[in-house]
């Protein structure tokens, strides 16, 4: 498992692996803007990628993708516990993130790596389905 920031040469992995896991995916130029930027986080292996954005006291989980063929193996969870590996040596007290109320798979992870609900944001996505609600969920990182 490798920990890096910004590195413009996870471009074309980040934007392949994001069309694979999502519905609407972000394009080429919505990643480079992203990688561009100083404050975002990555952490990646050879199935997946966590994307973080670093403000004031807190990460922001942009997004997280683990290829279809490489899930239930630990991927994600050994992702997350790199973050929060991070935030604590940064002194982070907390990171939160927003997913689709129905999104089971990440409920599932995010439950079981300690984050907490928060609120539900009605209709915030917006899917070939229609509106999704979105939950807010929270972890507070201990030092
Ligand atoms: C959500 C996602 C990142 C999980 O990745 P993963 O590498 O398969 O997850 P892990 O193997 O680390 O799973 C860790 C734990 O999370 C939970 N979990 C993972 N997938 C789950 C599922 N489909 N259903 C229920 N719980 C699940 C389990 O508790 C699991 O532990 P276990 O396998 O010992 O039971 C992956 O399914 C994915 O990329 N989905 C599409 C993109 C997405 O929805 N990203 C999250 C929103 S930002």
């Amino acid at each position: 498992m490798s920990s890096v920031s910004r590195p413009v040469s996870h471009l074309d992995f980040v934007t392949e692996l994001h069309r694979l896991c999502f519905d609407k995916p972000w394009d080429r130029a919505a990643f480079a803007r992203l990688l561009a930027l100083p404050t975002t986080r990555l952490w990646a292996d050879a199935a997946g990628f966590l994307m973080c954005m670093e403000a004031g006291d807190a990460l922001e989980i942009l997004t997280l993708c683990v290829h279809p063929e490489h899930r239930r193996r630990g991927h994600a969870r050994a992702l997350l516990d790199e973050m929060a590996d991070y935030a604590r040596a940064h002194r982070i007290p907390a990171v939160f993130l927003d997913v689709a109320a129905d999104n089971a798979a990440a409920g599932g992870l995010y439950a079981a790596a300690g984050f907490d609900f928060q609120r539900t944001r009605p209709k915030y996505y917006r899917t070939a389905r229609g509106a999704t609600d979105a939950v807010c969920l929270v972890k507070k990182i201990t030092f």
